[in-house]
């Protein structure tokens, strides 16, 4: 099988005091995972808006926002106004899923569209063609360093066949307890986006951590 894998290493795991310097760290990732907390609607906060425009400015990378945040149709066009590649919202989160999609893309951002480990991707296949981007959540949203959940598994592989059977191109991103191990599964699986947090910022070399995922992930898809 061949496919593009993309490594972006969640800054929730970094030094939020040396946010710049530590994103420099991860200068070989295709992009940085911003997760972005509201402690609404999940029990915890870290960064806003302000924040992630500067990090925007000072990036070697694309930023890969996660809003993890309740309204977020009012919040989220904002973050794609401010040049990111890419802003994901939770579509437990979402009033209307597809009008917020069609405005993130409106204003020069890819849109991704996430699922709690919960949430089932059946309702949500009909606008597949409105996304760029899919995010199975493989943990509870909220904490970095939680075990990866492989009942996950089989939702990943249910939304692969249906973005191959209909030739969409929308990726898959997986996000929570990606490790070296657990990559490989979530890359057979079907995933292509792989957000690690605690397995790349917990490494003595960030940058080497992200070779060796990569490698594993690559490994993976030409198994
Ligand atoms: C959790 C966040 C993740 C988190 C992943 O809610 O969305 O992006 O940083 O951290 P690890 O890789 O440590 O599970
Ligand atoms: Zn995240």
């Amino acid at each position: 099988m061949s496919r593009s894998c993309c490594i972006n290493p969640s800054i929730l795991s970094a030094d939020f005091v040396n946010l710049e310097a530590e994103l420099a760290r991860i200068s070989n990732a295709d992009a940085a995972h911003v997760d972005v907390m509201d402690n609404h609607f999940v029990p915890n906060l870290t960064i806003g808006l302000p924040v992630v425009e500067r990090l925007q400015k000072v990036s070697p990378v694309p930023l890969d926002a996660h809003l993890m945040i309740a309204e977020v149709d009012r919040w989220a066009p904002q973050f794609a106004d401010a040049g990111l590649d890419s802003v994901t919202f939770h579509v437990e989160a979402s009033a209307a899923p597809i009008k917020l999609a069609r405005e993130l893309r409106a204003r020069g951002s890819k849109a991704g569209m996430a699922l709690r480990p919960a949430t089932p991707v059946e309702p949500y296949l009909d606008m597949l063609p409105e996304l760029d981007m899919l995010l199975i959540m493989t943990v509870e949203p909220g904490f970095g360093g939680q075990a990866f959940l492989d009942v996950t598994l089989p939702k990943i592989r249910r939304a692969r066949a249906a973005i191959d059977g209909s030739g969409v191109n929308v990726a898959i991103q997986v996000d929570g307890g990606v490790t070296e191990e657990t990559i490989i599964r979530a890359a057979e699986a079907g995933a292509n986006i792989f957000v690690a947090g605690s397995s790349v910022y917990g490494k003595p070399s960030p940058a080497d951590a992200i070779e060796s995922l990569r490698a594993n992930a690559q490994l993976a898809f030409a198994g």
